[in-house]
């Protein structure tokens, strides 16, 4: 088909491998989570690595298949460069090298982040920038202004933990499997958010976030009501975190829209996939987009998307295209 990009996706646990035609519909969009890691309660970085060593191919098949096309029918191929765990990463900057070299086709070298970015631009409905966009996710919680579809520029970020971060080590101490943000927000349903006052930081200037008080609080919170108490009001514990959470997401990201006068604003990373979030950017009175939830968290259409708008590695710097475990591609 022309123009189909097949893209791979390894930063973490989930093994992930998608197909997008070139106009940026989804042909096909596989995640092979590695379901292991919550006996440890977090992830396993060489677990992970070789979990991707054995997972990555039959779910590249997968993608493939589910496409309805043979890798001789694939024009380009996309990976994420990182940030993220550096032995999963290169796993799958392996495979794309050797598919991209055995096939004589383009490879292109995404960031992950611009991938979270690059959700929104998927088809049928592709929000066009200009906007404000707040990424939240397992490692990194920002806010960008968007101004074209292969870049952005930082408005604030974390100082400390990630949104989350906070989320999984919440859940971890209320007794909740990992990862914690799907469980925390199925818990809080049944409680009261007002019921304990957590904060959410007000205190750090600008659009930058801070999730270590919230963190903090909720340990003693815990410790305050002791094993017995903490049990009788695990739910109300998980609804008021998680109100302090998004309080936190919603305030600065409803200053970085005012300040920004665009009046447009999207959602990534996988703490987008939580409902309270998504209802509070909804109601924000602009004009606002919010990526399907399997879009949210960890996917290969997402780093395909990016790679429509991003150029293709030279034939010598393909070969040797390196991962990084941090920070930002340029
Ligand atoms: N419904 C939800 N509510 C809150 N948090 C959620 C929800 N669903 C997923 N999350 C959180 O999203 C995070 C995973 O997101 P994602 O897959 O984008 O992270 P990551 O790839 O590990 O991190 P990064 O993108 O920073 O490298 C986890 O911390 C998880 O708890
Ligand atoms: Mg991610």
């Amino acid at each position: 088909m022309s123009g189909a990009i097949l893209a791979i996706e390894t930063s973490c646990d989930d093994s992930c491998a998608a197909v997008l035609a070139a106009d940026g519909t989804i042909l096909s969009n596989v995640i092979a989570s590695q379901g292991i890691h919550d006996k440890y309660g977090g992830v396993v970085p060489e677990i992970a690595a070789r979990h991707h060593l054995a997972l990555l191919t039959p779910t590249i098949d997968a993608a493939l298949k589910e496409a309805g096309l043979t890798l001789a029918e694939i024009e380009r191929v996309a990976v994420t460069q990182g940030p993220g765990l550096i032995g999963a990463l290169l796993v799958g900057v392996g495979q794309a090298k050797a598919i991209a070299a055995a096939r004589h086709i383009p490879l292109v070298a995404v960031d992950h982040l611009q991938g979270h970015v690059a959700a929104n631009f998927i088809s049928p409905e592709p929000f066009e920038p200009p906007f404000i966009c707040l990424i939240a996710s397992g490692g990194h919680t920002l806010l960008a202004r968007v101004e074209d579809h292969s870049s952005y520029t930082l408005l604030g970020e974390t100082l400390d933990d990630a949104a989350g971060e906070a989320f999984d080590k919440g859940a971890r101490m209320l007794g909740l499997p990992f990862p914690g943000g799907p469980a925390l927000q199925a818990l809080a349903t049944e409680g009261d958010e007002e019921a304990f006052d957590f904060p959410t930081a007000r205190n750090v200037k600008g659009l930058d976030f801070s999730f270590a008080g919230v963190k903090t609080s909720l340990l003693y919170a815990i410790a305050d009501l002791g094993e017995a108490e903490t049990q009788l009001r695990r739910a109300d514990l998980a609804a008021s975190y998680q109100r302090a959470i998004v309080e936190a997401l919603v305030e600065r990201l409803t200053r970085a829209l005012d300040a920004s006068g665009l009046g447009r604003v999207a959602i990534g990373g996988g703490v987008a996939a939580n409902g309270p979030l998504r209802d509070a950017v909804s109601a924000l009175g602009a004009v606002s987009h919010i990526p399907d939830r399997l879009l949210c968290t960890d996917n290969a259409a997402m780093i395909a998307s990016a790679a429509r708008f991003l150029p293709d590695c030279s034939p010598e710097s393909a070969l040797a295209l390196d991962a990084y475990p941090s920070g930002a591609m340029r």
